[in-house]
């Protein structure tokens, strides 16, 4: 597996987003199968795996995915990157940021059943000044306790804030062929301070691997693909010309619909990883190959204009969950 740089922390091109074996996409697997489903990962050269603090089922409860990657990785330790976030709404009375952050790294650190957390990223903006937290994450760097830092789901102003009090690792923001608010200021700004970009829901919660048709059914308990917009039934169908475009291309190449649109941003952007999510092991493992998929110039110069020539039917930005 090829490999790429969040600022000095070093991750195979493509990781792996493990949000729903706990959470987010219907019924979780087992955790017999999530287990062997990391592990595979691992063994086909996935160095980067990522996780939340919140990610549980319903997102009742704490910790459910961490303690799965915890006891997959435990072995290969030291040769994986670990991401995880943590939610901080506001601060105790009386509290410190520093001490409120430590208290969240400790469950972490205890469930991950490690001393040390790779990049350490805020999961969303709440009622904590991002300098204060900048300056807490700078303290953790220097304690040992975590390598890296990161922001999830935030604008070029807030970047600009925390990048001047501690330099980020990594932002992860929402990135796809159809959500592509970032490519304006975020990856350009990312680029420019050498801050990695790691897109979320890359491959639109499905909806780019050709899966998904307006005749889908999702599940009914924790399925974040009954309010993902793209995924309405109308929009489904309105976007069904990139779902087609990306499928010709994809034939035309001898590969799948979701490695192409992994490839194309891959292909585009040299400081991103993108983390797609599956509990299925082969399209885990499908996924992880887009990494070899190579598009020549002209090649993505077409998918390129092809896909600005496609409306985008649905638009979630940095809203919502
Ligand atoms: N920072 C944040 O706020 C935030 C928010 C959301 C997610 N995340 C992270 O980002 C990761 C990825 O995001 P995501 O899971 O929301 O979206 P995603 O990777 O775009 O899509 C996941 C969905 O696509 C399907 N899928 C994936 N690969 C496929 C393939 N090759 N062929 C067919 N279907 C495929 C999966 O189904 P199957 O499982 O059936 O394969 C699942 O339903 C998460 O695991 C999590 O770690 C972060």
């Amino acid at each position: 597996m090829k490999t790429r740089k969040l600022r000095d922390i070093e991750v195979s091109a493509v990781g792996m987003g493990c949000m729903a074996f706990s959470h987010g996409y219907g019924k979780i697997p087992s955790e017999e199968y999530s287990i062997e489903a990391i592990r595979n990962a691992y063994k086909h050269g996935c160095t980067f795996f990522d996780t939340a603090e919140v990610y549980s089922p319903n997102l009742s409860g704490i910790g459910h995915n961490e303690l799965i990657i915890g006891k997959a990785l435990e072995d290969v330790r030291e040769n994986v990157v670990i991401a995880t976030k943590l939610m901080l709404h506001s601060v105790g009375f009386g509290r410190k940021v520093y001490d409120e952050i430590c208290s969240h790294l400790e469950g972490s650190l205890d469930r991950l059943r490690t001393d040390y957390v790779d990049i350490y990223y805020l999961h969303r903006m709440g009622g904590v000044p991002v300098e204060k937290v900048a300056e807490a994450m700078g303290r953790l760097i220097d304690d040992g306790l975590i390598r890296g830092w990161g922001l999830s789901q935030v604008d070029v102003n807030v970047i600009d804030a925390a990048q001047s009090v501690t330099p980020l690792s990594a932002i992860q923001n929402i990135y796809s062929m159809v959500e592509r608010d970032s490519e304006e200021n975020i990856i350009p700004y990312c680029m420019d301070h050498n801050i990695g970009f790691v897109p979320f829901s890359p491959i639109a919660s499905g909806l780019l691997s050709g899966k998904i048709t307006p005749q889908t059914q999702f599940e009914r308990n924790d399925d974040v693909r009954n309010w993902v917009p793209q995924l309405s039934r109308w929009n489904i169908e309105g976007n069904m010309p990139i779902v087609e475009m990306l499928r010709a291309f994809a034939d035309n190449k001898n590969a799948t619909s979701a490695q192409i649109s992994l490839a194309w941003m891959l292909c585009k952007y040299p400081n991103i990883v993108p983390i797609p999510g599956s509990k299925n092991n082969e399209r885990i493992i499908e996924n992880l190959d887009s990494a070899k998929v190579e598009l020549t110039n002209e090649e993505f110069e077409r998918l390129e204009s092809e896909l600005n020539r496609c409306k985008v039917y649905g638009h979630r930005g940095r809203g919502g969950f």
